[in-house]
């Protein structure tokens, strides 16, 4: 059933969301889902901004067709080539055979490594700061390589000042009728998510984003509008600089980060003592996880969110526990730095774990390590309680 959304007279939301993927982009959990946002402008000539994930392209092909109304298709702008938005492209130019779509040269070269359709016949490519008009619409076109691939640009049509942004202002979770992020309750119902796909989908990207953000600070910004979760028309500086403190890999608040591997809890035992010290000592906003029970999207993002991170692994066949190796795997994968660490280790017979996660980290830029290293045999004993309460105050020192 055709479902499309004004947003303004001539502006329509034509996307749709999915409440059944358990794992966007295979890999990381969506408990809240996702939405897959599209745009159809309705001026002189029509323009799409992007297309939808093949999931919801039923219901995104109904509402194009509704929100029409018999008129053709004139341009398929496509700001970005990843799946979950380039999915119904063929569909899209098979049903609206004058179509043009609109890309960079990058674009239409990843059209050709996706499809067989003939895109030659249909390509209206543009360079950076290229601009179409439609009519009373003027779309000028940005471009954001490795936000979050290389192909990537940005809309800015400056008839109403809407940025459509693609990935960038993202953030998993569906849609619940509502459209706009002040409808909702953002910063205690969306922030996880926002951060969690910020981190992990563009993480690594920090300086291609700043780069990004600073040439849409030059434009006259009224209404950003991705191609993930709600619009922004209120707040918009206020998202804006969470973004800015997370692509310039600043903690956003300080605070204490535990995360533990244990295999029988003992490693986790000195982790609680480790927590209490901390707390007797005045240390606020403390956060524990077990490397093995929480997913590594979340881990990823509450470190790249506290400033301090404590790291804590038995030894495992001589190596790190494997879920805790995967944190730090990911952690160096996505550019983590700048941020105060300590390693404790735990091991019965060879204790290895402490050095490898402590070159793992070495590897990242700007880790501060508190040392030295508790080394752990088997379990926590009395007379290392002088060392804990050591670490407790160098942590909570970095949290002054
Ligand atoms: Fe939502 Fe990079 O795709």
């Amino acid at each position: 059933m055709e479902n499309y959304r004004k947003i303004t007279d001539d502006v329509l939301y034509v996307g749709a969301s999915d409440r059944r993927l358990a794992l966007f982009e295979n890999i990381y959990p969506i408990e809240r889902g996702v939405s897959y946002n599209s745009y159809l402008v309705l001026d002189e000539k029509t323009i799409l901004l992007d297309t939808v994930d093949h999931s919801v392209s039923r219901e995104f092909l109904a509402n194009v067709e509704g929100a029409l109304a018999g008129r053709k298709l004139d341009y398929l702008v496509v700001n970005h080539m990843e799946p979950d938005h380039c999915s119904v492209i063929a569909e899209i130019v098979l049903r609206y055979p004058e179509v043009k779509v609109v890309g960079n040269a990058k674009t239409i070269q990843m059209i050709k490594q996706f499809y067989s359709f003939d895109i030659d016949s249909h390509a209206c490519i543009v360079k950076d700061g290229d601009t179409l008009s439609t009519g009373r619409h003027s779309f000028t076109f940005v471009f954001a390589p490795m936000v979050h691939w290389p192909e990537v640009m940005v809309a800015f049509d400056s008839y109403n000042g809407f940025l459509f942004s693609a990935d960038a202002f993202g953030t998993f979770g569906a849609l619940a009728g509502n459209l706009y992020a002040d409808e909702y309750d953002f910063e205690k119902e969306w922030l996880d998510d926002a951060r969690r796909y910020y981190i992990n989908i563009v993480g690594k990207y920090g300086v291609q984003v700043v780069n990004t953000l600073k040439k849409a600070a030059a434009l006259p910004i009224k209404m950003i509008l991705p191609l993930h979760g709600p619009i922004w028309r209120e707040n918009i500086g206020w998202f804006i600089d969470k973004y800015m403190t997370w692509a310039s890999y600043k903690p956003e608040e300080k605070g204490l980060v535990i995360i533990y591997s244990s295999i029988y809890g003992n490693t986790a035992d000195a982790m609680d003592v480790l927590a209490s010290r901390c707390a007797d000592l005045g240390v606020r906003n403390i956060h524990m996880y077990d490397a093995s029970k929480t997913d590594v999207s979340v881990l990823v993002s509450e470190c790249f969110r506290y400033s301090t991170i404590v790291f804590a692994s038995p030894t495992y066949n001589a190596e790190i526990f494997p879920r805790m190796e995967m944190l730090l795997t990911e952690l160096k994968a996505h550019a983590f730095q700048n941020r105060d660490a300590a390693v404790f280790e735990n091991g019965t017979w060879a204790l290895s774990a402490g050095r490898k996660m402590t070159e793992m980290l070495a590897a990242m830029k700007d880790i501060r390590l508190i040392e030295p290293m508790v080394s752990i045999k088997s379990s926590l004993k009395p007379d290392q309680l002088e060392a804990m309460d050591s670490i407790a105050a160098k942590i909570k020192a970095t949290l002054a």
